[in-house]
């Protein structure tokens, strides 16, 4: 693993004095602070807005000098009265230790000093250190990514962006590498969905968004209590919606299924509207979830207190039918769906499986990308139309909502 792709870690010796314990008066602790390996925002030139996510927003920006083009990922600060956000933190580490082709690549993070603070001063949970007052100044800070032209989110909601069966193949095949990646390395993403997928116009899959994602151990003596409050809700594997806090990769698995039936459906698969109905909508498509298909369900916590749809069977082939004509590409969605975690395929054996070794053969998607000169983002697609959405089962299921979660508040659950 690249530990030094940017090098923030070491210190000079002209290091800046220890942070305080409290603010000074109208400056927050890291104000005057000298950040040696943090450039100023000043040298990129933001060019358009490109996505609006939980944590912040997304600029396509040039560098001044360089003319690179570069994505600048606004870390949100807002809420922040205890100086730098422990979640951006994660974010940065897990992305510093990562370095594979088929993960998003952190170049650095940029500082604009000096940023008006809005609700600072108020509500901080530490009673000693109230954070900054209203209103004073305080820094912003940018991530800075390797620029991609597209999110996957983006280019299924147009219409006019067609992938074959090869290229189809491409995406996934890029998509299971990178989580073979991450989860070698003991890291669990937990937010995988189409628009944390990017991809570049030379038809290059990263996954990205690692605002979530945590290092994962195999448990030994005791179990692992990592919360289950994460990846959205459409994404979200039946585990940790009963209540799971001892997941590993798997969990990434199940929402790699999702993105791989997406690809054909062309829009989220699953479009629950919450927990219960989340679990419902899996039930009519992975069929109920009992004992008998998933012995371990039942030391799950929240297994008999959330009512279940009983006899149910399992209709992934059929209801994916009108979409999906191949084999074998069935085949592998129907073990990536897998109700129990120990059964699910894992990325090793899904890389292995005969859907990318059968013809036609995983190709390469620059061709069909190049006949599209504008990127297609998520954030700037119309909401998704009910086309493509999988057929309603039954008369009590409701109208598919749109496409994009992040409108909806509800649906933004980033807790640790
Ligand atoms: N490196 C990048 N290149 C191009 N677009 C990006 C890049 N990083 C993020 N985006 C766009 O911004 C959106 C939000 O970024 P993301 O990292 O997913 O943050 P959030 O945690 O707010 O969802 C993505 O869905 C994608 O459309
Ligand atoms: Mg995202």
């Amino acid at each position: 693993m690249n530990t030094n792709r940017f090098n923030t870690s070491r210190t000079p010796k002209n290091v800046p004095a220890p942070v305080p314990t409290q603010f000074p008066p109208n400056s927050s602790y890291y104000e005057d602070l000298v950040f040696p390996y943090c450039e100023d925002i000043s040298g990129y030139e933001r060019l358009t807005k490109i996505g609006q996510g939980t944590f912040g927003e997304v600029f396509k920006a040039r560098a001044r000098d360089s003319g690179r083009i570069v994505a600048l990922k606004k870390i949100l600060m807002d809420n922040e009265k205890e100086g730098f956000p422990i979640t951006a933190l994660r974010e940065i580490r897990i992305l510093k230790l990562l370095n594979h082709e088929n993960v998003v690549s952190l170049l650095g993070i940029s500082r604009q000093k000096g940023f008006q603070h809005k609700t600072a001063g108020k509500g901080s949970s530490n009673k000693n250190n109230p954070g900054p007052p209203f209103g004073i100044n305080v820094s912003m800070f940018f991530l800075v990514f390797e620029f991609c032209e597209h999110d996957l989110a983006g280019l299924l909601s147009n219409v006019a962006v067609k992938f074959n069966m090869a290229e189809i193949k491409k995406i996934m095949q890029q998509l299971l590498n990178g989580l073979y990646y991450i989860h070698s390395n003991n890291i669990l993403h937990r937010d995988l969905k189409a628009s944390n997928v990017l991809i570049t116009k030379k038809g290059v899959l990263k996954l990205a968004d690692f605002g979530l994602a945590r290092a994962f151990s195999k448990p030994r003596n005791q179990k692992n209590r990592y919360t289950n409050r994460v990846v959205t809700l459409w994404y979200r594997p039946p585990e940790l919606l009963l209540g799971e806090r001892n997941y590993g990769p798997h969990v990434d698995m199940w929402g790699a299924g999702c993105i791989m039936a997406e690809l054909w459906v062309r829009s989220p698969i699953l479009q629950g509207e919450s927990e219960q109905r989340q679990l419902y909508l899996i039930s009519k498509l992975c069929g109920s979830i009992t004992p008998e298909v998933w012995p371990s369900v039942v030391e799950l916590e929240m297994y008999g207190k959330i009512e279940l749809l009983a006899n149910a069977p399992r209709k992934t082939k059929d209801r994916l039918l009108p979409y999906i004509k191949d084999n074998s590409a069935m085949e592998l969605i129907d073990k990536l769906l897998v109700l129990d975690p120990s059964k699910r395929i894992d990325a090793t054996l899904a890389l292995d499986h005969d859907f990318f070794w059968n013809d036609p053969l995983p190709a390469d998607l620059s061709t069909t990308l190049s006949h599209h000169t504008m990127s297609m983002f998520e954030y700037l697609a119309p909401t998704r139309h009910r086309r493509g959405a999988i057929k309603p089962a039954g008369p009590q299921q409701q109208v598919m909502p749109p496409r994009n979660q992040d409108n909806i508040s509800s649906y933004q659950e980033r807790v640790y």
